[in-house]
Protein backbone atom coordinates (compact mmCIF):
# COMPACT_ATOMS: atom_id res chain seq x y z
CA UNK A 1 0.00 0.00 0.00
CA UNK A 2 1.35 3.31 -1.13
CA UNK A 3 2.53 5.90 1.85
CA UNK A 4 0.42 8.89 2.10
CA UNK A 5 1.51 11.81 4.09
CA UNK A 6 -0.67 14.61 4.45
CA UNK A 7 1.08 18.61 4.38
CA UNK A 8 -1.34 21.31 5.47
CA UNK A 9 -1.05 24.94 5.72
CA UNK A 10 -2.18 27.85 4.38
CA UNK A 11 0.76 28.36 1.43
CA UNK A 12 -0.18 32.25 1.29
CA UNK A 13 1.20 32.22 -1.01
CA UNK A 14 3.87 28.96 -1.55
CA UNK A 15 7.23 29.46 -1.22
CA UNK A 16 10.62 27.61 -2.27
CA UNK A 17 10.47 26.68 1.56
CA UNK A 18 6.94 24.69 1.17
CA UNK A 19 8.65 23.22 -1.94
CA UNK A 20 11.65 22.06 0.08
CA UNK A 21 9.70 20.38 2.59
CA UNK A 22 7.44 18.83 -0.06
CA UNK A 23 10.59 16.99 -2.07
CA UNK A 24 11.94 15.74 1.51
CA UNK A 25 8.42 14.24 2.12
CA UNK A 26 8.68 12.50 -1.13
CA UNK A 27 11.94 11.13 -0.07
CA UNK A 28 9.82 9.33 2.87
CA UNK A 29 6.44 9.08 1.21
CA UNK A 30 4.74 7.51 -2.11
CA UNK A 31 2.54 10.65 -1.90
CA UNK A 32 2.20 14.09 -0.40
CA UNK A 33 -1.13 15.86 -0.27
CA UNK A 34 -0.93 19.56 -0.12
CA UNK A 35 -3.99 20.42 2.01
CA UNK A 36 -4.96 24.17 1.59
CA UNK A 37 -6.54 26.21 4.29
CA UNK A 38 -9.18 28.48 3.79
CA UNK A 39 -7.48 29.91 7.34
CA UNK A 40 -10.32 32.96 6.88
CA UNK A 41 -8.99 34.32 10.05
CA UNK A 42 -5.46 35.10 8.64
CA UNK A 43 -7.23 37.37 5.83
CA UNK A 44 -5.04 35.68 3.13
CA UNK A 45 -3.88 37.56 -0.43
CA UNK A 46 -4.72 35.13 -2.65
CA UNK A 47 -8.17 33.02 -2.74
CA UNK A 48 -8.11 29.35 -1.95
CA UNK A 49 -8.38 28.76 -5.44
CA UNK A 50 -5.33 30.72 -6.46
CA UNK A 51 -2.96 29.48 -3.53
CA UNK A 52 -4.02 26.08 -4.79
CA UNK A 53 -3.89 27.20 -8.91
CA UNK A 54 -0.64 28.22 -7.81
CA UNK A 55 0.60 25.00 -6.00
CA UNK A 56 -0.42 22.93 -8.97
CA UNK A 57 1.50 24.74 -11.59
CA UNK A 58 4.54 25.16 -9.18
CA UNK A 59 4.64 20.67 -8.44
CA UNK A 60 4.28 19.84 -11.85
CA UNK A 61 7.74 18.10 -12.02
CA UNK A 62 7.04 16.75 -8.44
CA UNK A 63 6.04 13.11 -9.23
CA UNK A 64 3.74 12.01 -6.07
CA UNK A 65 2.59 15.76 -5.21
CA UNK A 66 -1.00 16.38 -4.99
CA UNK A 67 -3.04 19.29 -4.07
CA UNK A 68 -6.56 19.58 -2.35
CA UNK A 69 -8.61 21.72 -0.05
CA UNK A 70 -9.98 20.64 3.42
CA UNK A 71 -12.44 22.73 5.51
CA UNK A 72 -12.87 19.96 8.26
CA UNK A 73 -11.04 19.17 11.25
CA UNK A 74 -7.35 18.22 10.05
CA UNK A 75 -7.31 14.56 11.90
CA UNK A 76 -10.67 13.97 10.38
CA UNK A 77 -9.26 14.98 6.63
CA UNK A 78 -5.99 12.58 7.34
CA UNK A 79 -8.02 9.74 8.34
CA UNK A 80 -10.47 10.23 5.04
CA UNK A 81 -7.01 10.03 2.90
CA UNK A 82 -5.98 6.88 4.65
CA UNK A 83 -2.87 8.67 5.84
CA UNK A 84 -1.31 8.55 9.15
CA UNK A 85 1.25 11.19 8.81
CA UNK A 86 0.97 15.16 9.03
CA UNK A 87 3.58 16.91 7.38
CA UNK A 88 5.00 20.23 9.12
CA UNK A 89 8.17 22.35 8.60
CA UNK A 90 10.41 23.57 11.92
CA UNK A 91 12.16 26.81 10.96
CA UNK A 92 13.49 28.83 13.63
CA UNK A 93 13.06 28.15 17.14
CA UNK A 94 9.99 30.43 16.82
CA UNK A 95 8.06 28.28 14.80
CA UNK A 96 8.46 25.40 18.05
CA UNK A 97 6.33 26.42 20.66
CA UNK A 98 2.57 26.87 18.20
CA UNK A 99 3.96 23.18 16.05
CA UNK A 100 3.93 21.69 19.65
CA UNK A 101 0.92 22.45 20.59
CA UNK A 102 -1.31 21.96 17.63
CA UNK A 103 0.93 18.62 17.64
CA UNK A 104 -0.29 17.53 21.08
CA UNK A 105 -4.03 18.50 20.30
CA UNK A 106 -4.39 16.34 16.90
CA UNK A 107 -2.49 13.07 19.54
CA UNK A 108 -5.16 13.88 21.74
CA UNK A 109 -7.94 14.06 19.11
CA UNK A 110 -6.47 11.27 17.41
CA UNK A 111 -3.44 8.76 19.13
CA UNK A 112 -3.04 7.19 15.36
CA UNK A 113 -2.22 10.08 13.68
CA UNK A 114 1.86 11.31 13.74
CA UNK A 115 3.09 14.80 12.87
CA UNK A 116 6.37 15.04 11.13
CA UNK A 117 8.49 17.86 11.40
CA UNK A 118 10.82 18.48 8.51
CA UNK A 119 13.68 20.78 8.46
CA UNK A 120 14.15 22.84 5.17
CA UNK A 121 17.52 23.85 3.33
CA UNK A 122 19.48 26.69 5.92
CA UNK A 123 18.52 29.35 2.63
CA UNK A 124 15.01 28.78 3.24
CA UNK A 125 15.27 28.87 7.25
CA UNK A 126 14.03 32.20 7.62
CA UNK A 127 11.33 32.59 4.47
CA UNK A 128 7.96 32.70 5.12
CA UNK A 129 4.89 33.69 2.99
CA UNK A 130 4.19 37.04 5.17
CA UNK A 131 7.67 38.00 4.73
CA UNK A 132 7.69 37.37 1.23
CA UNK A 133 4.08 39.38 0.63
CA UNK A 134 6.04 41.98 2.47
CA UNK A 135 8.62 42.63 0.32
CA UNK A 136 6.75 42.35 -2.95
CA UNK A 137 4.82 44.73 -1.49
CA UNK A 138 7.24 47.37 -1.35
CA UNK A 139 8.04 46.07 -4.70
CA UNK A 140 11.23 44.44 -3.58
CA UNK A 141 12.65 41.05 -5.48
CA UNK A 142 11.25 37.86 -4.54
CA UNK A 143 13.54 35.93 -6.57
CA UNK A 144 14.66 32.83 -5.65
CA UNK A 145 12.43 32.77 -2.54
CA UNK A 146 9.39 31.51 -4.65
CA UNK A 147 8.27 29.50 -7.91
CA UNK A 148 8.35 31.86 -10.89
CA UNK A 149 4.53 31.36 -11.39
CA UNK A 150 3.95 32.86 -7.75
CA UNK A 151 6.43 35.46 -8.79
CA UNK A 152 4.16 36.75 -11.55
CA UNK A 153 1.30 36.25 -9.33
CA UNK A 154 2.55 38.51 -6.18
CA UNK A 155 3.28 41.47 -8.96
CA UNK A 156 -0.41 41.08 -10.63
CA UNK A 157 -1.61 41.05 -6.98
CA UNK A 158 -0.45 43.74 -5.56
CA UNK A 159 -0.20 46.34 -8.69
CA UNK A 160 -4.26 45.64 -8.25
CA UNK A 161 -4.01 46.56 -5.08
CA UNK A 162 -2.50 49.80 -5.59
CA UNK A 163 -4.61 50.53 -8.53
N1 LIG B 1 10.48 28.42 4.67
C1 LIG B 1 9.93 27.34 5.17
N2 LIG B 1 10.66 26.23 5.37
C2 LIG B 1 10.12 25.14 5.92
N3 LIG B 1 8.87 25.02 6.33
C3 LIG B 1 8.07 26.08 6.14
C4 LIG B 1 8.55 27.29 5.55
N4 LIG B 1 7.52 28.17 5.52
C5 LIG B 1 6.47 27.54 6.06
N5 LIG B 1 6.79 26.29 6.45
C6 LIG B 1 5.95 25.30 7.10
O1 LIG B 1 4.91 24.92 6.24
C7 LIG B 1 3.73 24.70 6.98
C8 LIG B 1 2.61 25.57 6.43
O2 LIG B 1 2.94 26.91 6.67
P1 LIG B 1 1.94 28.08 6.31
O3 LIG B 1 1.68 28.10 4.84
O4 LIG B 1 2.48 29.31 6.94
O5 LIG B 1 0.57 27.66 6.97
P2 LIG B 1 0.08 27.74 8.49
O6 LIG B 1 -1.04 28.74 8.46
O7 LIG B 1 -0.40 26.36 8.81
O8 LIG B 1 1.24 28.18 9.33
C9 LIG B 1 4.08 25.02 8.45
O9 LIG B 1 4.38 23.81 9.11
C10 LIG B 1 5.28 25.89 8.33
O10 LIG B 1 6.12 25.74 9.48
MG1 LIG C 1 2.61 29.83 9.16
Amino acid sequence: MSKIAIYPGTFDPLTNGHIDLIQRTLKIFDEVIIAVAPSYKKQPLFTTKERIGLIKSSTKGLKGARVESFHNLLVDYVKNKKSIAIIRGLRAISDFEYELQMALMNRRLDAHIETVFMMPSDEYTFLSSTLVKEVASFGGSVTGLVPKAVEEALKKKLRKRHL
